[in-house]
């Protein structure tokens, strides 16, 4: 499998960073997952405005134009033997003498590798998945799509552990995301996710369910939703680059609403698919 570093495709194996790298040394760096269907990413537009973003809330110059990045992430998805593939894309502050400040005239690193993306099964999507739930004990820039990613790390494990998929993060008694996906949830007929804001990431694949809904004509709300308001939902989803949108159907070891996904999932689900890049699909 080959990377791409520093303006060099090479194999993975043989890709190397200094140890002095300050993604290495501080987590100072960002990053985006890209899905790519039949070769073809999906809503990259979308990821690269983000991912400008992120720059720009660590102070960072964008180290390519987006004709740049397209043509740069085009090479790395031919050079791949598998057509459905997670981009992922990195960029840190740079290789220096370690102190907090930002050191001054140095070259970002950057680097891409695509793996095989892996998305719900079968199984998962008839059944629905697990998660559970945990205090939200992150900073107050989630919204960044940073590479410092200690306490998603820790609050994704606790999922593990208790043999769910997920771990539903809350605030004060408000629901923000997941430990690496946005949350929706259907109560009262309607589809309701969190506002956009410092405590959680602007997730792309949630733009895709917001333009699902839309094109169902099913009604989608922006709006906080409460602990309680979590617990006593009709249906909860996650959505992510690789999740795609995946029902919840068990919470904290409690069914979520009739414990399956229901058919306003099964909606979203089948719209959001036509939605992705296929053969013949412009
Ligand atoms: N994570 N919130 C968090 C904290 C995330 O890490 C992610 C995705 C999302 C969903 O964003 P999107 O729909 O744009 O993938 C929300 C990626 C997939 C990851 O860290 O691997």
């Amino acid at each position: 499998m080959h990377c791409y570093l520093n303006g060099e495709f090479l194999p993975t194996a043989e890709a190397r960073v200094p140890v002095l790298d300050r993604g290495f040394l501080f987590g100072d760096g960002v990053y985006e997952v890209i899905p790519v269907y039949g070769r073809r990413p999906f809503r990259l537009d979308a990821h690269l405005r983000r991912l400008r973003r992120s720059l720009d809330a660590l102070r960072m110059d964008p180290p390519h134009d987006d004709a740049h990045w397209r043509s740069l992430i085009t090479e790395l998805v031919a050079r791949q033997p598998f057509d459905d593939q997670g981009i992922y894309v990195q960029v840190t502050r740079g290789v220096a003498k370690r102190d907090h400040a930002f050191p001054k005239d140095v070259a970002p690193t950057v680097f891409m590798m695509g793996n095989p993306l892996v998305t719900p099964t079968a199984p998962q999507l008839a059944q629905g998945v697990a998660a559970i739930t945990a205090a939200d004990n992150r900073w107050l820039r989630c919204d960044v799509k940073s590479t410092a990613l200690l306490a998603n790390v820790l609050l994704r494990q606790l999922a593990v552990d208790q043999g769910a998929a997920e771990t539903l993060l809350l605030r004060d008694g408000w629901l923000t995301e997941g430990s690496a996906s946005n949350v929706f949830i259907v109560a009262g007929g309607e589809i309701v996710t969190p506002p956009n804001g410092p405590l959680l990431l602007p997730g792309v694949t949630a733009e895709v369910v917001e333009d699902a809904a839309r094109l169902e004509g099913l009604p989608l709300v922006r709006r906080p939703v409460s602990e309680a308001a979590l617990r006593a939902a009709e249906a909860v989803w996650i959505t992510s680059a690789s999740r795609e949108v995946l029902a919840v159907t068990t919470l904290d070891a409690r069914p979520v609403g009739n414990g399956r996904p229901g058919p306003i999932f099964e909606r979203i689900h089948r719209r959001f698919q036509s939605l992705k890049p296929a053969p013949g699909r412009p």
